[in-house]
């Protein structure tokens, strides 16, 4: 099925320069990029998006983290492109990433882990309108 999916380069992807490396990836998989774009998140944007880890107690750390620096938001587009995306990510914990994945090959750690992907077709759907309008994304 084709699906899209929100992924986000992370502050400290965006500052050990591999952006281009994760979008890379991303196309030679053959996922289409359908939206793009790259900002600097406030405290308020962090909270919002993560709203659902507001219990946990790596909360505020992950909120500090997510405004330390720009991301790069993109919409991913194409088969089973959220379950493929998080392949490519590889484990949360990259110390667990299987290697040749994106956390395997550039994160240091759980929290500082690069790269943000959807875990399902219902989030994805929230987490793309948290940063897309329709006429934002190309069809
Ligand atoms: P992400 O996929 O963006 O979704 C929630 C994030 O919380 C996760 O990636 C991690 O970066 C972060 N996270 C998960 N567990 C921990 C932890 N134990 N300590 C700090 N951050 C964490």
């Amino acid at each position: 099925m084709i699906q899209r999916t929100l992924s986000i380069v992370k502050p400290d992807g965006v500052r050990k320069g591999v952006i281009g490396q994760v979008v890379s990836r991303f196309e030679k998989a053959g996922i289409r990029i359908v939206a793009m774009q790259m900002r600097q998140l406030n405290r308020k944007d962090a909270e919002g998006f993560y709203a659902v880890h507001s219990e946990r107690p790596f909360f505020g750390e992950l909120c500090e983290f997510m405004t330390s620096g720009p991301v790069v938001v993109m919409v991913l587009e194409g088969e089973d492109v959220i379950a493929l995306n998080r392949e490519l990510m590889g484990a949360t914990d990259p110390k667990k990433a299987a290697p040749g994945t994106i956390r395997a090959d550039f994160a240091d750690s759980i929290g500082e882990n690069i790269a943000h992907g959807s875990d399902a077709p219902e989030t994805a759907a929230v987490e793309i309108a948290w940063f897309f309008r329709g006429l934002d994304i190309v069809s």
